[in-house]
């Protein structure tokens, strides 16, 4: 292996996600293991702008792998969307003796990175965020705990509905995708999964769909709205109104972004973080890890930010055709 770094830092930026604390801890020992080492910035790129670093020794990730969050803290910042910020940090980083940035995060941290690249610090990207909205990989860390926690508050929501015969609308997060929503949508046989890649805003066939639902003979209905779509409040009150249906909207908000990451998020984040290294020592530059079709492989970052991403096709139409409208395979 060629070796061409002495220290990595190591970050988490963005919205927080279940399992970032294992990718930072297989950082950090996958390093000290290949005699680099390795420093802690705190507090996403603000924390960087604000010098807030300190060494990471292998015990400092002892014992972090089961929890929720991330030990670096996390922030977003304005400033590095302007020319100044990658500038002032790639300087905080080069004063700091740092030779290549591991930055945890979403798209927009990846950018931030590509920003950094370009001052001469070589940068890495792993996918963090529950979203699982990032063009370049099939897996991003967090989005399994974060489904799995949706789909339990979904399943309890499912038991009061039933005791009341209620239709329920619930929200899910995912900001301008709608993985989580399908995921546990289909988890959990709602009624109607609404995502922004795919509805149309009709909502005449939401309450056509709500009353044969009924006329079936189920006794609740659920709908997961994803948050793209947003509005569930003023949904719920609408569909109780064109169905006559005691309606209730819940948003499950940040509950989704917290708890202790299931095993496969603590299991891919470690061979993500021990990766990151890996390709560092291989003397790769600015690059992104990734799953593509159950493999750990990586990509160029600026291609990376270029890749497009949709929610599967089959994936939706199965949802539907499971779900109460019993579709023939077209
Ligand atoms: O990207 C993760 C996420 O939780 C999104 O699902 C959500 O839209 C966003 O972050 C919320 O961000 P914030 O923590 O800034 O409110």
């Amino acid at each position: 292996m060629k070796k061409e770094i002495g220290t990595i830092g190591v970050l988490t930026s963005g919205g927080d996600s279940p399992g970032m604390n294992a990718a930072i801890r297989a950082v950090v020992r996958r390093a000290i293991g290949n005699d680099l080492k390795v420093k802690g910035i705190y507090k996403g790129y603000q924390g960087l702008l604000d010098g807030e670093i300190k060494e990471l020794k292998a015990m400092d990730v002892s014992e972090t792998m089961g929890r929720g969050g991330t030990i670096l803290y996390t922030a977003r910042s304005k400033f590095m969307l302007t020319e100044e910020g990658p500038k002032r940090a790639a300087q905080v980083l080069k004063k700091h003796g740092i030779d290549a940035l591991v930055v945890i995060g979403g798209d927009g941290s990846y950018k931030g990175a590509g920003a950094i690249s370009k001052h001469g610090i070589n940068v890495v990207g792993i996918p963090g965020t529950i979203d699982l909205d990032i063009a370049s990989t099939e897996y991003t860390i967090g989005f399994d705990t974060a489904v799995n926690t949706a789909m339990e508050a979904i399943d309890k929501i499912k038991d009061t509905s039933a005791s009341h015969e209620r239709c329920s609308i619930i929200e899910v997060m995912g900001r301008g995708a709608g993985y989580i929503a399908l995921w546990c949508g289909i988890a959990t046989g709602a009624e109607c999964i609404l995502l922004p890649e795919k509805y149309d805003f009709d909502e005449r066939k939401l309450v056509e769909s709500i009353i044969a639902s009924r006329e079936r003979g189920k006794k609740l209905q659920i709908i997961v709205n994803a948050e793209g779509i947003g509005h569930s409040a003023a949904m719920a009150r609408r569909i109780q109104a064109a169905t006559g249906i005691e309606t209730r909207a819940t948003i499950l908000g940040y509950m989704q972004r917290g708890g202790s990451p299931t095993c496969r998020d603590r299991m891919c984040a470690s061979v993500m973080g021990a990766y990151a290294v890996d390709i560092l020592l291989e003397g790769k530059q600015n690059r992104v890890v990734a799953y593509t079709k159950g493999e750990i492989t990586d990509y160029d970052l600026e291609e990376a930010l270029e890749m497009q991403k949709e929610i599967s096709d089959y994936e939706y139409r199965i949802a539907n055709a499971l779900s109460g409208k019993y579709q023939k395979t077209e």
